[in-house]
């Protein structure tokens, strides 16, 4: 019997090949798949959904799944706190905003994220946003995108009555006063709601009266003082004189948004992302407003609020390596211009303000960049939260007439005091 050694050789090589690509085939699929839990408010995850679907077709091995929750900052912030505290959270990234950082830092329920990355690639983002990720020099929040409050006004409006855009406060009134009319009858319009977002308005007006809330280093509290009570005053005038509308106490950021680019309202105090949606084709004021930064006292600074989100690895997470992965892609420069351009956020990559594909698409960038020099902060202490509940209870209190300005003002400074264990300084104000 003669044996064909070519053919047998050639059928070794093809079963050896149908072996290895079975083995191969079973050791893929055998990988783990990782699996990422995120919560995130609503208008988030939508933003931040078709990236991550990107992220997962890239990395086959990691699953991300996005759990929804409300969009009010402090309410998110209460469900993340909820589940830390009663371990077994099934979180492992935090998608969080910049106040919230020392709290969870102080409470052990982050992951430094030092050792992910070198200093210099740390320095490619604002300073700002940056320091707001750190705690105790340590870093646990890489910034995903900035934000800054500011003055939304109708161009067309004023232009036609030969206004210049309000400078000081008084201006503000007047100017809102003049062209209120049955077309537009609202002059202005800010978040006045017992929330989160009405502390980050608030100190922008304190910042403009050459107030403060509490100094971060001294822990001094200045919500008594007599710039603040001013600060209060201008709020309550404007519900008062009906330049803004009575709901205005009980309205976040997509009411007052509504109200302005529906063309009821001469002016708005607003975050950046209102630029893109009332610049839209189906927007009534397209190209009828501009923005600037908010208006202050004679000889005051303005005052923008520095906000913004970005994410961090939960201390419990079983995943730390894979979570970073992520991180990685969502802060990378160029899913940064593509998230930028999608939504009109304010970058938290100092590149991308003169990125010529963003500069081209949003031209209001110069602009905000003057907005996100005059920042002014929320005080970055760990009992911040607790703090802000204080400030939001007893100015909402003041706003809706429910209190004086300065009884409130003063129990909130007393409260606030108690909370951070200091005394009035002496010879302090009486009010
Ligand atoms: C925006 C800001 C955030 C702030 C919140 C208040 O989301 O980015 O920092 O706390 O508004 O509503």
């Amino acid at each position: 019997m003669t044996i064909n050694y070519p053919h047998t050789k050639k059928l070794f090589l093809v079963i050896t090949f149908l072996v290895t690509l079975l083995l191969t085939q079973i050791a893929f699929s055998q990988e783990p798949v990782v699996q990422l839990q995120v919560l995130m408010g609503p208008s988030g995850a939508a933003r931040w959904q078709p990236f991550i679907t990107e992220f997962q077709e890239q990395n086959p091995n990691i699953r991300v799944k996005i759990t929804e929750g409300p969009n009010a900052t402090n309410v998110l912030e209460d469900l993340y706190t909820g589940s830390f505290l009663l371990g077994n959270s099934p979180y492992d990234l935090v998608y969080m905003d910049i106040v919230w950082v020392p709290k969870f830092a102080a409470a052990g329920w982050l992951l430094p994220l030092d050792n992910f990355l070198t200093p210099g690639e740390v320095a490619e983002f604002l300073p700002g946003d940056v320091n707001g990720g750190r705690y105790q020099g340590q870093l646990y929040r890489m910034p995903l995108r900035s934000d800054a409050g500011m003055l939304y006004y109708r161009k067309d409006l004023l232009a036609a009555e030969g206004y210049e855009p309000p400078e000081t406060f008084s201006e503000l009134l007047e100017i809102a006063q003049a062209l209120q009319s049955e077309e537009v009858p609202w002059g202005y319009v800010w978040q006045g709601k017992q929330y989160e977002g009405l502390a980050a308005m608030f100190v922008e007006i304190l910042q403009g009266y050459g107030a403060f809330w509490v100094n971060p280093g001294t822990l001094e509290v200045g919500l008594d003082r007599p710039e603040a009570i001013k600060a209060v005053n201008f709020l309550r005038q404007t519900v008062q004189e009906g330049i803004s509308p009575p709901g205005v106490t009980t309205y976040q950021e997509e009411e007052t948004r509504l109200l302005f680019q529906n063309g009821k309202a001469v002016f708005l105090r607003n975050w950046p992302y209102v630029f893109s949606l009332a610049s839209q084709d189906n927007s009534p004021i397209q190209g009828k407003f501009a923005i600037k930064p908010m208006p202050s006292a004679p000889g005051q600074p303005s005052g923008a609020c520095q906000g913004g989100w970005g994410m961090g690895i939960a201390a419990t997470s079983k995943h730390p390596d894979a979570a970073w992965k992520l991180i990685q892609f969502m802060s990378s420069e160029e899913v940064q211009r593509r998230f930028i351009l999608d939504n009109g956020y304010v970058p938290s990559r100092k590149s991308l303000f003169n990125d010529p594909e963003i500069v081209a698409k949003y031209n209001h960038y110069p602009e905000l960049l003057k907005v996100v020099q005059s920042s002014a902060l929320r005080p970055p202490i760990p009992q911040y939260a607790q703090a802000s509940d204080i400030l939001q209870r007893y100015l909402s209190a003041a706003l809706t007439d429910r209190m004086s300005p300065e009884k409130a003002m003063a129990a909130a400074a007393n409260e606030t005091r108690r909370l951070l264990g200091v005394s009035k300084p002496q010879g302090a104000e009486k009010i």
